[in-house]
């Protein structure tokens, strides 16, 4: 007989595999949890949908981040409608989370702007709106940092353009896929000022 995990049968486990995972997530490109489905509503109150880099995880405020460029369409729809679900989906562990949650705009997004590589902030220092049509193929960006990243200075001038999303967790609701029978648990976060309480029940999957 196959033997299960640890978490099997065990919210607490559960939740703390969870955790682990998001935070694998954060820090390793390679992780199953490192790219990720952000769902939001759109102007037209249809869904909308794209892959995202999850950037941070909080453990004690239960939020997580995202980075992106403040004149992008989920911007727009994130400050119309803050309901966004996060979905993930890792093969060789069967695990799926849909992520649920608030998301705001952040107004402090300095530190994350820090932490970014000269290269990885040439997305932000496209001339037009990402989104935009173009009559030609093209990054956006000025030519001259195809090959050559932009100096220090000259990087900076993307930090208008870039947007920190934070989002606080409401849900997370887990689905392990087994043989001997798939597991599915919902953990609910309530706020209360600063206090966390997180609730957690099984679900028939
Ligand atoms: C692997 C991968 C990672 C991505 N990471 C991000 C990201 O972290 N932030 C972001 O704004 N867009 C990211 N994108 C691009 C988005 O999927 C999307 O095309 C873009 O942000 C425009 O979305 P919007 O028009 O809905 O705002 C990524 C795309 C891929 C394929």
């Amino acid at each position: 007989m196959k033997t299960t995990p640890k978490f099997y049968n065990c919210l607490e486990r559960t939740k703390n595999e969870i955790f682990s995972l998001l935070f694998q997530g954060v820090k390793r490109r390679k992780s199953k949890f490192h790219n990720v489905v952000l769902n939001t509503v759109s102007i037209e109150k249809k869904p909308e949908a794209r892959t995202v880099v999850l950037r941070n995880f909080c453990k004690n405020e239960l939020t997580l981040n995202i980075h992106s460029d403040q004149r992008s369409k989920k911007i727009k729809e994130i400050i119309n409608d803050k309901n966004v679900c996060l979905v993930f989906y890792d093969e060789q562990k069967k695990i799926q989370l849909r992520v649920r949650g608030e998301a705001i705009v952040e107004n402090s997004k300095k530190k994350s702007w820090g932490k970014l590589s000269n290269w990885s902030r040439r997305c932000y220092l496209t001339l037009d709106a990402p989104g935009r049509l173009s009559d030609n193929p093209t990054s956006g960006f000025p030519d001259k940092f195809t090959d050559i990243p932009p100096s220090e200075i000259e990087s900076e001038m993307g930090y208008v353009n870039f947007a920190l999303i934070k989002i606080f967790i409401t849900q997370i609701e887990w689905l392990y896929l087994a043989s001997q029978g798939h597991r599915r648990a919902l953990f609910e976060v309530k706020r209360n000022n600063s206090k966390l309480n997180v609730t957690s029940k099984w679900m028939i999957p």
